[in-house]
């Protein structure tokens, strides 16, 4: 067994795909919600690995993992006591090892959360560092007399912090945090944090992980007079990062958490020199408010917003995380409507979010579901899915703090959701067991089992998606209509005028990493032979031209709607329908007209007519 002692482990698996997360779908795993294989009432790494057939069937790409560090878990692990190891409560580091390379064998990669901001105060630095003014990781963390420096700074978990000092009594002084009082920030004025950090990277890398999402990357530097957000400091400091990587481990990227607007946020791209990938926080909000408004505006004025990004970069968007659904990058009079609309049990809110999941945040509404879903596989950037969304799994907002959307997994109707054979109390936290969306009625065993369940229609998207790279790597036009409610565009092939990307070929994901494991295939630990996992309804062969350009037409209102589309542009190509392959009127000189179900959509590639009416062969004549 490979193991963090040897010195072949992680050794890149070599694709010749640079630029993979362009083409990505991520899908976001909390390990101690996932599956729990040892009873102990708490998901493992030993438990992800056993569901990993069941991630290949969905078709996903890359794994984001929370947090796995030792912890005392007062920040759901984003509070670290110790960089180098794994949670005992979630396994080892040969765990680790093995499911890295179980995952890199069906070409799923495998990142992990990094938290350079902030250790735990039970970190042996900190520890050290609060002794005394003189111990050699004195200034380690950022320590002052009074609690004065820095007042532009916001607090960011207002629901529990006043300020970002807190007295430490043992040294005597304040320390600065940007989160819980009990997770100090680090200090990289000095440049021995930074050589420890790189330390810790190094190490992860080295075990065979494809990359990190970089948490709360915007605050590691103060500077007065500022806000103490995204400074140059930090980008200089991003740049050293990313040499030091790209130097020696082919094909990692680098996930920033920064929760900026899109101005501030196309700088943790660099010129292509710091993050490959960014989350695109102000979209997400403004498309539950998009629906909510029945109002494209929300959505096309961001978008209008967001600067081009390097060639090599990539937005990673989303509709649901870990967190509250964050409200802080709207303003104060559209977060006053997005709580009125989301959370109507004050219950409900976190901070300055929600602390709901996507279906009920939807009331349960599928077809709204599936439009969200379709424009987050639809719009610029590679998304990332939350687990349990999947299933349109519910919430529990009377657990504490983000708890409400981190309950177990829903596997199955058999005890525990068939997430642990742990007793119920030992669980980390309580299944969902109301009727709407409790464990009996929403559940992976029944929807694989309901050809027409969410899950099944979610994996028929992913394979959509994955059979057109312009969704990943295409350029984005919108596309002119006069009716407010729809939201059209084109995604065209070859983004910023880049072409041929090594392996840019339709579809070969699964062939990229290492040889793929079929789903069901003995050496799975997963199901058992017998229960091979079952197949979506067919969907008619979609070739997917990569050189065709993909028409999205999304309804946000909840009634029918007519659509006068200017697709002159495209004068002559036949839409054919991606699901259904089903051929419509070619597009003609004028505008197009289309008629839109409640909340409906349309995803079509616009089939240039000579590749419907191929010239005859000679030989055919
Ligand atoms: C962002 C993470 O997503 C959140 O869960 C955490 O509490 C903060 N960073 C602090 O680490
Ligand atoms: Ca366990």
């Amino acid at each position: 067994m490979r193991s963090s002692s040897d010195p072949k482990a992680g050794q890149s698996p070599g694709t010749g795909q640079p630029d993979w997360y362009r083409r990505a779908v991520f899908y976001e795993v909390p390990v101690r919600g996932f599956y729990d294989a040892n009873g102990d009432g708490i998901g493992d790494l030993r438990g992800l690995q056993e569901k990993l057939e069941y991630l290949q069937w969905l078709g996903v790409d890359c794994l984001w993992l929370l947090p796995f560090y030792p912890s005392p878990m007062r920040d759901g692990g984003y509070d670290i006591s110790d960089f180098m190891n794994i949670h005992p409560d979630l396994g080892t580091t040969d765990d680790l090892v093995l499911l890295l390379d179980d995952a890199h064998r069906r070409g799923i990669r495998i990142i992990a959360d990094l938290v350079m901001n902030h250790t735990s105060d039970e970190h042996p630095w900190f520890i050290e560092s609060r002794s005394s003014r003189t111990n050699p990781r004195a200034d380690w963390y950022v320590w002052s007399d009074d609690d004065k420096r820095w007042p532009e700074a916001r607090v960011v978990f207002v629901d529990v912090e006043t300020s970002n000092w807190t007295w430490d009594p043992v040294r005597g002084q304040f320390f600065w945090h940007r989160f819980y009082s009990h997770q100090p920030d680090l200090n990289y004025d000095n440049p021995d944090v930074e050589a420890a950090m790189l330390g810790i990277v190094r190490h992860w890398l080295d075990l065979g992980l494809d990359g990190f999402r970089l948490d709360a990357i915007s605050y590691l530097f103060q500077r007065d007079g500022t806000t103490g957000e995204s400074l140059p400091e930090t980008h200089a400091l991003l740049r050293r990062l990313r040499k030091e990587i790209d130097a020696a481990y082919p094909e990692r990227v680098l996930l920033a958490e920064a929760n900026q607007w899109p101005a501030d946020l196309v700088d943790f791209f660099g010129q292509g020199d710091e993050c490959q990938m960014c989350f695109h926080f102000p979209l997400m909000p403004r498309l539950f408010m998009a629906v909510r408004r029945e109002q494209r505006f929300p959505v096309t004025e961001i978008l209008s917003q967001s600067p081009e990004i390097p060639p090599t970069c990539q937005w990673a968007i989303f509709l649901r995380n870990h967190d509250e659904l964050s409200l802080e990058k709207v303003s104060e009079e559209e977060r006053d409507y997005m709580v009125a609309e989301y959370a109507k049990d004050p219950r409900m809110q976190r901070n300055l979010g929600i602390g709901r999941r996507l279906a009920p945040l939807l009331d349960g509404d599928r077809g709204l579901a599936e439009l969200l879903v379709a424009l987050l596989l639809s719009l610029p950037g590679s998304p990332v899915l939350y687990y349990g969304d999947e299933l349109l799994m519910g919430d529990n907002v009377y657990l504490g703090d983000r708890d409400s959307v981190r309950t177990p997994m829903q596997w199955s109707p058999d005890r525990n959701a068939g997430f642990s054979k742990g007793d119920f109390a030992q669980l980390y936290l309580p299944p969902l067991m109301d009727p709407v969306f409790g464990y009996q009625s929403v559940n992976v065993e029944a929807q694989q089992r309901s050809p027409s369940s969410f899950l099944h229609w979610m994996r028929r998207m992913l394979q959509v998606r994955k059979s057109y790279l312009q969704f990943g790597t295409g350029g984005f036009e919108t596309v002119d209509c006069a009716n407010p409610s729809v939201l059209a565009y084109v995604r065209v092939p070859e983004a910023h005028g880049q072409s041929g990307v090594a392996g840019d070929a339709p579809l070969t994901a699964r062939a990229e990493v290492g040889p793929a494991v079929q789903p069901g295939a003995p050496e799975s630990p997963g199901l058992p032979e017998s229960r091979a996992l079952p197949e979506s309804p067919a969907l008619p062969e979609s070739p997917g031209d990569p050189q065709s350009p993909v028409l999205c037409v999304h309804n946000l209102s909840r009634f029918a709607q007519p659509a006068w589309l200017d697709l002159v542009r495209w004068a002559g190509r036949t839409p054919v329908e991606l699901l259904g392959r089903v051929p419509f009127p070619p597009v003609a000189g004028g505008l197009t007209h289309m008629t839109l179900g409640p909340h409906g959509f349309y995803w079509f590639e616009l089939v240039a007519e000579s590749a419907l009416h191929p010239e005859p062969a000679l030989e055919d004549l």
